[in-house]
C-alpha cells in the first residue's frame, strides 16, 4: 500500500533498497522521523513542566509576601479563607464529576451512538496519531459537558492508537465504549444500522435516528488517504452519508472535516436540532466563504468573544478530560 514502507513488496522494490543495521532506506527514514518528533515532544513537555513550576514559585512567595505584610490576626483570617475557598472548590468539583458520570452513565443507555473507527494507525505519521488522540480527547471532554451526551464508542482501539490512548491521563476512568475489535466484530448484529459518515458519499443525513449508529473515520491525514473510508464501508456492504454542509454553508475548501469538529457538530444537532447553527459554531471562519463569514460576523462583537470562548473551551475541554 502507498506511503508505506517497502518491505516485503518484491524483488522491484529491493533497488530502492540501501541497508543499513538491516533497516531499510525508507524504514531508517520513517525512524529518524520519529525519533526527531519524540525528542521535540519531549522537550516541549519539559518546557512545560518548568513553567509550571515557576509558575506555581511565584505564586507561592506572591503568598508568603502578602502573609509577612500583615498583622498576626490578618494572617489567620487570611489562610482561614483561602481554606475554605480550596474546600468549596473541591466540592464543586466533585459535583460536576457526579452529575457527568450521572449524564454519562444515562448516554451509555440511551444516548446516541457515535463510532469513531480507529483502524487506520498503520496509515498515520507518529505526529497525525498524536494529533488524533488530542482530538479524542476533545471530543471525550466536549461530549462530557453536553446536555445530552451521545453514546461514544472507540472500535479497532489497539496497536499504536490504544498505547498512545492509554497514555493519557484519567483514560481508564473515562465512560466511554473501548472496543480492540472493530465494529464489524463489536456492533456485528446491527450491521444494517451502521452508517459510515465521508464527505464522499452521495447521500446527504437529514435527521439524527436514535436507531442508526454513525461512524466517523478516525484519521488525520491531510486528505492523503482520499475516499478511504468510503471504499471501506462499500467494500463492507454498510451504508454511507456526508454531513448537509453544502445545504447551509459555501466552503472555501473541501467539506472534509476534522474528527473532532464532525463528532461536535453531531453533538450540538443533538441538542439543538439544527445543523446550519452546528456548522456555524463549530466550521472555522477560514473554512467558509466570505458570504457566510460575513452572515455569521454580523455581530462581529458576538462573534469573536465566541471565538475566544471556544478557545477557552478547547483549553478548557483539553485540561478537563482527564477527569471523568
Ligand atoms: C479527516 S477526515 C478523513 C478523510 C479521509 N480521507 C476519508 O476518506 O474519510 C475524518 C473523518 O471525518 C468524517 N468526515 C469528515 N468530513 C465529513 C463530511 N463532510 N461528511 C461526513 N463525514 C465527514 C469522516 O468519517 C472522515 O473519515
Amino acid at each position: 500500500m502507498e506511503g508505506r514502507d517497502n518491505e516485503g513488496k518484491g524483488p522491484e522494490a529491493e533497488e530502492g533498497r540501501n541497508y543499513c543495521g538491516g533497516l531499510s532506506k525508507s524504514a531508517q527514514k520513517k525512524l529518524l522521523k520519529q525519533q526527531k518528533w519524540e525528542a521535540k515532544k519531549a522537550e516541549k513537555k519539559a518546557l512545560e513542566k518548568e513553567q509550571k513550576k515557576r509558575e506555581g514559585e511565584r505564586k507561592r512567595k506572591e503568598w508568603e509576601e502578602r502573609l509577612a505584610s500583615v498583622s498576626e490576626e490578618e494572617r489567620g483570617k487570611l489562610i482561614e479563607s483561602r481554606k475554605s475557598l480550596r474546600k468549596e472548590r473541591m466540592e464543586q468539583r466533585s459535583e460536576e464529576r457526579e452529575r457527568n458520570t450521572e449524564r454519562l452513565s444515562r448516554a451509555k443507555e440511551c444516548g446516541q451512538k457515535i463510532v469513531i473507527d480507529l483502524e487506520f494507525s498503520h496509515l498515520m505519521t507518529p505526529a497525525e496519531i498524536n494529533s488524533l488522540v488530542q482530538q479524542i480527547m476533545y471530543c471525550y471532554a466536549v461530549n462530557k459537558r453536553c446536555r445530552e451526551p451521545g453514546h461514544l464508542w472507540l472500535t479497532g482501539c489497539k496497536g499504536e492508537m490504544g498505547t498512545q490512548l492509554k497514555r493519557l491521563p484519567g483514560f481508564d476512568n473515562w465512560i466511554i465504549e473501548k472496543e480492540d475489535r472493530s465494529y464489524m466484530e463489536a456492533l456485528e448484529d446491527e450491521k444494517r444500522n451502521l452508517v459510515y459518515l465521508t464527505a464522499d458519499s452521495e447521500n446527504v443525513v437529514d435527521d439524527l435516528d436514535s436507531s442508526k449508529i454513525y461512524i466517523v473515520g478516525g484519521l488525520v491525514d491531510r486528505n492523503r488517504w482520499k475516499g478511504i473510508t468510503m471504499k471501506k464501508a462499500e467494500e463492507q456492504g454498510i451504508q454511507t452519508a456526508k454531513l448537509p454542509i453544502a445545504n447551509y454553508l459555501n466552503m472555501s475548501s473541501s467539506q472534509v472535516l476534522t474528527v473532532n469538529q464532525v463528532i461536535e457538530i453531531l453533538l450540538k444537532f443533538l441538542e439543538t436540532k439544527n445543523w446550519k447553527d452546528s456548522f456555524f459554531q463549530v466550521i472555522p471562519q477560514r473554512k467558509r466563504c466570505q458570504a457566510d463569514s460575513e452572515q455569521s460576523q454580523q455581530v462581529k462583537g458576538v462573534d469573536s468573544e465566541e471565538k475566544n470562548d471556544q478557545f477557552e473551551s478547547k483549553k478548557q475541554c483539553a485540561q478537563d478530560s482527564t477527569r471523568i
